[in-house]
């Protein structure tokens, strides 16, 4: 590594990331994501933002009538967007500085993870991707990216990448996929240029006394 790219690295934190992505519209994903839901009025829905950062999304889903649990292992996070939640929403909102290697999670309709939980280190990926999977009720939904084996960022140790198999093995058996776009392009990142290897998911989970062949997993 240059001296360069190292003073970049010592100069990243993830407060500067969020002023660096201040104002930006709810990501495309997850307006998708929550209109698969149609309208809940009426209804109490729960909604879990995981690596909620700038917390946009927590604040459209606070904004949607439904309760969040917004988390992020980076205090800055919470501080940075809870002052802009209105007095008559805070009610619905809680929030948790934890990291994704040690959650402590609600049951759910929702798990909005935007960009973020490829953050988890490799080693606890698998055990909060169950904890994660069983917290979400059937009929709830997982809506976020997994990264990919071809990105940029692919040699960083503490993050984890997954190939298009091993994220059709994640999703195979507790859902049901209802968008799975791969996006393999060049782009650019908060760092600079970077080749974006991602996998934008929307899944709903199915009811655990159905199995995808029609068999009973009883
Ligand atoms: C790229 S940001 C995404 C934020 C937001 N969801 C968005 O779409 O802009 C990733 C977020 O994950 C959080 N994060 C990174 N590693 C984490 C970890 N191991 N545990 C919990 N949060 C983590 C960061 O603090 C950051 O807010």
């Amino acid at each position: 590594m240059s001296s360069e790219e190292s003073n970049q690295e010592e100069e990243f934190t993830w407060e500067a990331y969020y002023e660096w992505i201040e104002g930006r519209e709810p990501r495309p994903l997850f307006t998708e994501g929550l209109a698969k839901f149609g309208d809940t009025s009426g209804s109490e829905m729960q909604a879990i933002d995981l690596g909620c950062g700038d917390g946009t999304e927590t604040l459209a889903l606070l904004e949607a009538g439904w309760n969040v649990l917004a988390i992020d292992g980076e205090p800055a996070a919470i501080r940075y967007f809870e002052s802009k939640v209105p007095d008559e929403l805070r009610p619905h909102l809680q929030t948790s500085i934890k990291s994704f290697e040690d959650l402590d999670l609600v049951e759910t309709n929702l798990v909005y993870a935007g960009f973020s939980i490829p953050f988890c280190a490799p080693e606890h990926f698998n055990r909060m991707w169950g904890n994660v999977t069983d917290h979400i009720r059937p009929g709830g939904r997982f809506v976020g990216q997994l990264f990919g084996v071809r990105d940029s960022w692919a040699e960083e140790r503490e993050m984890t990448f997954h190939s298009l198999d091993q994220v059709e093995s994640l999703l195979a058996s507790d859902f049901e996929v209802e968008a799975l776009n791969e996006i393999d392009e060049d782009g650019e990142a908060f760092s600079g240029p970077k080749h974006w290897h991602t996998f934008d998911i929307i899944a709903m989970k199915l009811n655990p006394s159905v199995v995808k062949s029609g068999q009973s997993r009883s």
